[in-house]
């Protein structure tokens, strides 16, 4: 067990560059059964959750090399078409090979994900997704088992703009027969990713980015080279670790338009905001309270509520933040509170009044983007933080600690 111990007070200054999408490398991984052949995958961030999606592949039979950032992906020999359960509990993403397997091979074996940290977390958009078009879906002690005689496209109203729906539904339905409409997609910037990656495939898919997206079948496809999109999440994690910090941060190859709702907040809370081509600046110094609602893309994203909820903690006035995404995303609010943070949580809603500063002490991290939170409170808060779990943080955030130290913070990280 590691743990990061982080003395704060540290303005964050300098220039950091992101890496490639972990949200839109697993489907893309997962989209690479849906073909024989090899395909070339670059900018893949070196992350826990990649490795066990590797892992989970290789057991299908697809064969993968790392070669720096990039995955080489032989989907030739894929024969099984069943992930085992311990490994499905391990990676909830894992959900996203049922698209693929089932489009390619007509069949598929999983068993429910289950809850997760951030919440309860169901599949049923995606089961019934794949259910009109054509899939004959049997759930039993746990198991889902998914066949089809043949793929036809069709309409599918999302119930919510689910992701992971979306982009299964998606995976499902690039090698049915005819056309299917998903009305009420989600529209984050890794599904038009996806969409990009599919049609270099050969797959003829348009919407993507917006709310309605058509597919129309094609009969097959061809493995191809690939480049995935900048993580925003990591982006905004690190700007609001420069204004957390009253510091002066650019983060650069990211795409500004993937981080609107973030970069208004920001500029609601006070910091002075440039915005480039493929970077953004942040500079703070005075921050005031705001209030926050997480929402579907292009929405203020949940997996940075965390994160400035840490900011917020440290904020002039009383700030509001509602979660209508994940109802169980609060449970940094605990940890921050022993650092002296001022906050109450009334089902999805926490008023947090802004104190002047926080303390170091021991917490642990809950879950990823709630870790990442933590970080991002001991930079600011008085003395020294240790921070335990932090395997939650290795999930998501890429080389976090010497990301954060090339920006002039004392973050290290030691065995427990
Ligand atoms: C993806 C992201 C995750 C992010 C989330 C929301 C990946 C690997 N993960 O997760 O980082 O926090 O989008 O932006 O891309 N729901 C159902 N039934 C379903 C599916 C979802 O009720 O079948 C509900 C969920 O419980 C949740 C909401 O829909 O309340 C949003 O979930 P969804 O968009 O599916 O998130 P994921 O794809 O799991």
């Amino acid at each position: 067990m590691e743990k990061f111990v982080v003395t704060g007070e540290v303005q964050l200054c300098g220039k950091i560059r992101v890496g490639g999408a972990k949200n839109a490398a697993l489907p893309i991984m997962a989209a690479t059964l849906l073909c024989s052949g090899v395909s070339v995958i670059h900018d893949v961030p070196y992350l826990s959750d990649i490795k066990a999606m590797q892992g989970i592949m290789t057991l299908l039979g697809a064969e993968i090399k790392r070669e720096g950032r990039t995955l080489i992906i032989d989907s030739s020999n894929v024969h099984r078409v069943e992930v085992p359960e311990q490994l499905m509990r391990e990676m909830r993403a894992s959900v996203f090979l049922m698209g693929p397997l089932l489009g390619r091979f007509h069949k598929v074996r999983l068993s429910y994900p289950g809850g997760c940290a951030i919440g309860h977390r169901p599949i049923d958009l995606h089961l019934k997704a794949l259910e009109k078009i054509g899939a004959r879906i049997k759930e039993k002690f746990g198991f889902i088992d998914a066949e089809a005689d043949s793929l036809i496209g069709s309409e599918i109203y999302l119930d919510f703009p689910s992701v992971g729906a979306t982009e299964n539904a998606i995976m499902a339905a690039v090698l049915a027969k005819g056309v299917t409409i998903i009305c009420n997609a989600a529209r984050e910037p890794e599904i038009f990713d996806l969409q990009t990656f599919l049609n270099k495939m050969g797959a003829k898919i348009t919407g993507a980015g917006s709310d309605t997206i058509r597919i129309e079948g094609v009969e097959r496809l061809v493995a191809v080279e690939h480049t995935i999109i900048c993580d925003r999440i990591q982006a905004g994690t690190y700007l609001i670790a420069g204004a957390i910090t009253r510091g002066d941060v650019v983060v650069e190859n990211i795409v500004p338009e993937y981080l609107v709702s973030v970069i208004d907040k920001l500029e609601g809370i006070g910091s002075v905001i440039q915005v480039g081509e493929n970077f953004i600046r942040v500079r703070s110094k005075e921050l005031r309270g705001v209030d926050i609602k997480t929402l579907p893309h292009p929405g203020f994203p949940t997996d940075l509520q965390a994160p400035i909820l840490s900011l917020l903690t440290m904020a002039k006035g009383t700030s509001i933040i509602t979660e209508t995404i994940f109802e169980n995303r609060f449970k940094h609010v605990d940890e921050l509170m022993r650092m002296g943070a001022q906050i109450k949580v009334e089902g999805r809603t926490a008023i947090i009044r802004g104190v002047p500063k926080l303390t170091g002490t021991k917490v642990t991290a809950p879950d990823l983007r709630a870790g990442g939170a933590l970080v991002l409170a001991a930079l600011a808060a008085e003395g020294t933080t240790e921070i335990e779990q932090i395997y939650h943080i290795d999930r998501g955030y890429e080389n976090f600690e010497e990301h954060l130290q090339s920006l002039g913070a004392h973050i290290i990280r030691l065995n427990s």
